[in-house]
């Protein structure tokens, strides 16, 4: 039988359907309060999935009962996690695809749509970083973060958008970094690819505004992953001592699952980190001191081994 369209119900008619409406969502947002179930028939996919901040991301969301697409170039690491997560009793899709190969990036969309038929939630966590002076950096060095952690995202979203427009809902997180708000030494050319990557997404939310796709920024300081120190010594912070204490990638986590559920434009990790970055910026002889300070400190650390 075909379906009364709202404008041939009657007065009582229509408050009854509505009522049922508000029932049957209030019975869904409530059966999503089990541990495990909040995310249940959604599905992520997370760019940079293999290892760090992305893995655990994957892994959370997995938790939470959402079907997780797990998207980076090492394909055994992304084997291992997918296994992890389907031993929990989630469903996971490896897809081996470099974020800066476009063909690559649509072709593991493609699949993603096929195996899930939406895609709920993107999250770009896929990044390098290639620490040194700008005054003696290789162009290349700055050519390659920027093909990765600008193109990368930019290759992302448009690929997703075409399938969130048409459902009308949709999450993108990019997680871009507090270094995309105050250039700081050894990172400058990644400082300038973490600063590109804010303005893309913040232009994106003004586009989408109204269009029920949400676009969020996750913004972490200083994370403990391979990135920033690994135990074969590389990492931005290479030889900084295990005593010091770095913030854990499920603070990360938090953030992004923060921003999906309560469509949050940017969030910051720490949280309030935003308040002294504004400050910073009102007094940029004091912070530049300050960053020039800890940036020997650093180096000084570094010598030591
Ligand atoms: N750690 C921090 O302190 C920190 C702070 C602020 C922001 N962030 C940002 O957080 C994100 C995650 O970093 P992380 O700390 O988790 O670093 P990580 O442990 O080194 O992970 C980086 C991820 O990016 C993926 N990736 C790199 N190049 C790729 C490419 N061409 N194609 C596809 N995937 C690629 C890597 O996978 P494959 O190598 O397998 O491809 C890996 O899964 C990055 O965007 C980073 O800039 C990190």
């Amino acid at each position: 039988m075909a379906k009364r369209s709202d404008s041939t119900l009657t007065g009582s008619a229509r408050v009854a359907s509505k009522a049922a409406g508000v029932t049957a969502r209030a019975a869904d947002a409530a059966s999503r309060m089990v541990p495990g179930a909040y995310f249940r028939d959604r599905t992520v996919l997370i760019a940079g999935a293999s290892s760090g901040i992305g893995r655990d991301i994957a892994l959370t969301f997995a938790r939470m009962g959402a079907k997780v697409a797990l998207l980076a170039r090492r394909r055994s690491m992304l084997d291992e996690l997918a296994e992890a997560i389907r031993k929990e009793g989630a469903e996971a899709l490896p897809l081996a695809a470099d974020v800066t190969h476009r063909s690559e990036l649509k072709e593991a969309v493609a699949r993603t749509l096929t195996h899930f038929a939406r895609i709920d939630v993107l999250v770009n966590s896929a990044g390098v970083a290639l620490p040194g002076p700008v005054e003696i950096m290789p162009p290349e060095d700055v050519e390659r973060m920027m093909s990765v952690n600008l193109m990368g995202t930019l290759h992302a979203m448009q690929l997703v958008l075409p399938a969130m427009r048409a459902r009308g809902a949709g999450n993108i997180v990019n997680i871009a970094s507090l270094a995309g708000r105050r250039g700081m030494p050894p990172l400058g050319g990644y400082c300038a690819t973490k600063f590109a990557v804010v303005g893309l997404t913040e232009a994106l939310r003004v586009e989408l505004f109204g269009s029920g796709v949400k676009v969020s920024l996750v913004m972490p300081g200083v994370i403990d992953t391979p990135m920033a120190r690994d135990a074969s010594g590389a990492g931005i912070l290479k030889n900084l001592p295990e005593s010091i204490p770095l913030m854990p990638p499920q603070w990360v986590t938090w953030a992004v699952i923060a921003a999906v559920v309560l469509g949050l434009a940017e969030i910051d990790v720490p949280p309030g980190a935003v308040v002294m970055e504004k400050l910073a910026a009102f007094f940029p002889g004091l912070t530049d001191a300050a960053f020039a300070l800890g940036n020997r400190v650093l180096d000084w650390l570094s010598t030591r081994g």
